[in-house]
């Protein structure tokens, strides 16, 4: 049993295969980035609440909903960069917080070296980084926002990994896990096989 909820829209699909392909330049990569994270947002934000509004169309007065929720977004540096512009144009009201972490490539360890974040005691925190690889990094990050008081935590990311899913679903059995897809596999430096590779590379061109 695990909180992953794979977004399998074809256009989905059809953009992380895009992703995956290593033939792929940065500034293509970016613009499939933003595309993909906003189908998978959308997905991941459901379960919003709403309140009811009288609203005036040209004709009538009818009854319509907006948003209730107050929201909270929060990049992982550098790779979930690459996913903020496109939940802040969905929900412009949100509020963004920054979180910098960063695997040691001998270890595969997160370490955590940034961390800049706005209230959010009561609210809903949208988590965002790529990829779900050990989990070791989204799961310092939620520790730190659940730290804070948030009331919900979701978490999209476009590739997860199982050993990432299992992690996550285990040390925050609360917390939903949006993804383009659940590849097979860690490889001994713990990359997602067959994945994306290097994320933050791939998007910044290092
Ligand atoms: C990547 C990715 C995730 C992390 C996933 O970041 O963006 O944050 O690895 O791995 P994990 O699940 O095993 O923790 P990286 O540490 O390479 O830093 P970067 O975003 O600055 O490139
Ligand atoms: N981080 C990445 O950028 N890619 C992976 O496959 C795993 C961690």
């Amino acid at each position: 049993m695990s909180n992953l909820h794979v977004v399998d829209h074809p256009l989905a699909q059809h953009l992380l295969t895009q992703l995956r392909n290593k033939h792929t330049p940065p500034e293509v990569f970016r613009s499939l980035t933003r595309k993909l994270t906003t189908i998978l947002a959308i997905e991941a934000t459901r379960s919003l609440s709403v309140e009811s509004v009288a609203v005036e169309t040209p004709l009538e007065e009818t009854q319509g909903t907006v948003l209730s929720t107050r929201l909270v977004v929060v990049p992982i540096l550098r790779a979930g960069l690459g996913m903020l512009e496109a939940v802040v144009d969905l929900y412009p009201d949100v509020s963004v917080g920054y979180i910098g972490m960063e695997r040691d490539h001998a270890t595969a360890v997160a370490n955590s070296y940034y961390l800049k974040l706005p209230p959010v005691e009561g609210r809903t925190v949208l988590l965002i980084d790529p990829m779900l690889a050990t989990g070791g990094s989204v799961d310092q990050a939620l520790a730190a926002i659940r730290s804070r008081g948030a009331e919900a935590m979701i978490l999209v990311c476009i590739v997860a990994a199982p050993e990432g899913v299992e992690r996550i679903t285990k040390h925050h059995p609360d917390v939903p896990i949006y993804a383009a897809a659940l590849d097979r596999e860690l490889n001994p430096a713990k990359y997602i096989l067959p994945g994306i590779g290097d994320f933050g590379d791939r998007l910044y061109g290092t």
